[in-house]
């Protein structure tokens, strides 16, 4: 036990004096800023961290991976380097800039939090937690790493990581899906958490919930800052905790999509203005699993489906292939997709022709289309 060097730092525990949850919490403050101040990652929204860009960072490491967001967000920040400049951008070039990160509803919260913020901020991001959640896209937990981060506020920022840390430290078999749970911990630790150095706090729990107390394997436990207050190490329940009540299984969606094509050309045509992909392009598609003769009755009702009257002969579909099932896993659904590359005379007027490259470079399309938008610009 003497290998690690952070016990030194820490409150002494005995057996007939155990710390209580409140006190078990106040007493990470210690080790956590020393060890942080030795390993924080060397990340590109902590050279400035700026309100703009720990907000931008935030967002985007919300349902993705440090490592994955590094390269989007230099790109980001170099398109867009300040609010005004996201406020002003033009919805594609936004989600162009957003494809392959997903969840694309964050891209357009920024946009209207930018908006906002020009018209009733001053172009400046607000800097208390409770005026920040009342952005769009802004929770709890963005609004608290914004505030303490960018402007050194004392607010807590409780997201997965935190939460599953926080509960092994306490050896809390609390169910932490629930909200409530998450609300408990976030009062607690706003009564806990130091005045000073909160930005360096909150992003300590990050990175030990990164690199040592990790959520897949075990855990570093040896190397833990916090290893000799924490009570899931202690008394061997590091499998138990944290404790996530079974999910409802996910919704699957059979769907078809026709991958319609004319020489050069593809079909592409606008997703709903609500719901999943709100606004997205896609390449038309059918709920349902269809047959190869079913798709292309589909495919040629397509073409009937356009408000012009013409004299012109119908399109004909000279040939239909199947190509290879792809699933994509969204929050509540699974898509199942079967696909057909169609070529035809031409596009049906319903959907937007687009050359094959402009399909790579101009329009976003969903990630869940991914392996089709290769298969038909002939990449994979
Ligand atoms: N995960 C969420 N926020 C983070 C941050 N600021 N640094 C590293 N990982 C994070
Ligand atoms: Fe996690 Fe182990 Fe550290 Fe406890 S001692 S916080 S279980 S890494």
């Amino acid at each position: 036990m003497s290998e690690n060097p952070y016990q030194k730092l820490q409150v002494l525990e005995s057996e007939t004096n155990p710390l209580n949850r409140q006190d078990r919490l106040k007493a990470i403050t210690g080790p956590l800023l020393f060890w942080y101040r030795e390993h924080a990652r060397d990340l590109p929204w902590r050279r400035e961290p700026t309100p703009y860009a720990v907000w931008i960072s935030e967002i985007m490491l919300q349902q993705t991976r440090v490592e994955a967001v590094r390269p989007y967000f230099i790109r980001f920040m170099d398109a867009l380097p300040d609010v005004r400049a996201l406020s002003l951008v033009p919805d594609d070039r936004l989600l162009k800039l957003w494809e392959g990160l997903g969840y694309y509803n964050r891209a357009r919260n920024l946009k209207r939090t930018a908006q906002i913020v020009v018209n009733e901020y001053g172009g400046c991001l607000p800097d208390t937690k409770e005026e920040l959640q009342k952005l769009p896209g802004i929770g709890s937990y963005t609004a608290g790493a914004v505030a303490s981060i960018a402007y050194g506020k004392p607010e807590p920022a409780v997201d997965g990581n935190v939460l599953r840390v926080l509960s092994r430290v306490l050896g809390s078999r609390e169910d932490v899906t629930r909200q409530a749970v998450r609300r408990k911990m976030e009062e607690d630790l706003a009564a806990a958490m130091p005045k000073e150095n909160c930005g360096a706090f909150n992003q300590g729990l990050f990175e030990v919930g990164a690199t040592i107390c990790v959520p897949n394997g075990a855990p570093h436990c040896a190397e833990c800052p916090l290893r000799s207050l924490c009570l899931a190490a202690r008394d061997g329940l590091i499998g138990e905790i944290p404790y996530k009540a079974p999910k409802k299984p996910r919704r699957v969606v059979e769907r078809t999509i026709l991958l319609i094509r004319s020489g050069d050309l593809v079909a592409i045509r606008k997703r709903p203005e609500r719901g999943l992909l709100a606004s997205m392009y896609e390449f038309p598609g059918l709920e349902g699993k269809y047959s190869r003769a079913g798709a292309l009755a589909a495919a040629e009702a397509l073409y009937c489906d356009s408000d012009e009257v013409s004299e012109e002969p119908m399109p004909q579909i000279r040939s239909i292939i199947a190509v290879p099932d792809a699933v994509h896993v969204f929050t509540h659904i699974e898509w199942h997709m079967t696909g057909y590359i169609l070529e035809a005379d031409a596009i049906p007027s319903c959907c937007l022709a687009v050359r094959q490259r402009e399909l790579a470079e101009r329009y976003a399309l969903p990630s869940a289309f991914e392996g089709y938008r290769k298969l038909i610009i002939g990449e994979s």
